[in-house]
């Protein structure tokens, strides 16, 4: 079989600490990576002539530069391999929305055709592979909720608890390097190790208003800088919409992922999530039909 459909799943970052900065500009961080079910979809087709295609590359991206032919490339160079594919993606992750599409994409890519080609790297190897494509690619590969440091490559596996998600989509797309280079980012949080993380009130069951382990350092960042980021979140946890998902008078605990703009808010059921988005559908524009994602609980097998 020389072909392969494969999914991309999106990732929230439960919260984000910039713990320091790399002599090479790049931060080190502190973040829990989880994944949620929106996705998108890649298709792979082996080639015998060598080449990497994309089918219909993406409005704006040259295909050079598009993350899913760079990881095709960086995979042909590692093994030598003479074979080549054709790419096809349907996108569903919004772009510009720190929920890792380009990313996962990227990894999604490198598992696929390694397994098409019969390349036999191990994830080890395609770990190593994926961090020139981007600090978040690795996690990707790694395949399931983990607790990164680093500039995002030194990954532990971490046991979340079952939740969902309503995603937001603010009309704004955020340039990463744009947050990262903003002289009043706070790139001095205090390290934490993963057993604070596990011993935080996040994991305790039943509280309604059990609110978010540390913080997103990028948000004061993006707020300040992109309005309608600001303006969505404002109007997303204000108390114009009391609902039965939380308290009277209370709206949404809202957080932001990766450097934005897309938010979130957490529920203890995929019902809650889905009860939320209605009310806020009228009024806000929010993530494709799949703006309530049910976490995904333990990785993909993606080997
Ligand atoms: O690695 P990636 O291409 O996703 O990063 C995009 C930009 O974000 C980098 O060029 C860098 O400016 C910034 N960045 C950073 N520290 C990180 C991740 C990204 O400064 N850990």
């Amino acid at each position: 079989m020389n072909l392969y459909d494969v999914p991309a799943p999106a990732k929230l970052n439960l919260f984000l600490h910039v713990v320091g900065r790399r002599a090479d500009g790049y931060h080190l961080l502190q973040t829990v990576f989880r994944f949620i079910d929106l996705a998108d979809t890649l298709h792979f087709t082996a080639r015998a002539d060598g080449r990497i295609e994309r089918d219909q590359p993406l409005a704006g991206v040259d295909p050079e530069q598009d993350l899913t032919v760079r990881a095709a490339r960086a995979l042909q160079a590692a093994t030598g391999t003479r074979q080549g594919a054709t790419i096809a993606l349907e996108k569903r992750i919004p772009m510009g929305g720190g929920l890792g599409g380009g990313s996962s994409d990227a990894a999604s890519t490198l598992i696929a055709l390694n397994r098409l080609w019969g390349t036999g790297l191990s994830r080890a190897e395609l770990m190593r592979l994926a961090l020139p494509l981007g600090a978040d690619v690795p996690v990707f590969v790694f395949g399931q909720s983990a607790f990164a440091e680093g500039v995002g490559e030194a990954l532990s596996a971490v046991p979340l608890p079952s939740r969902a998600y309503l995603v937001a989509q603010p009309d704004a797309s955020v340039p990463t390097p744009v947050v990262f280079s903003d002289p009043d980012l706070t790139r001095d949080t205090k390290l934490i190790t993963i057993a604070d993380f596990l011993a935080s009130p996040y994991f305790h069951r039943g509280q309604p208003s059990r609110g978010y382990f540390g913080r997103n350092d990028l948000e004061p960042v993006v707020y300040r800088r992109f309005p309608e980021v600001s303006r969505a979140a404002r109007w997303l946890s204000g108390t114009g919409r009391a609902s039965e998902n939380q308290e009277k008078d209370r709206g949404l605990d809202v957080r932001m992922s990766g450097s934005g703009a897309c938010l979130f808010a957490e529920f203890d059921s995929i019902e809650k999530a889905i009860l939320a988005q209605r009310e806020i559908a009228a009024t806000m524009r929010v993530a494709g039909s799949a703006s309530t994602s049910q976490a995904t609980q333990e990785s993909p097998p993606r080997f």
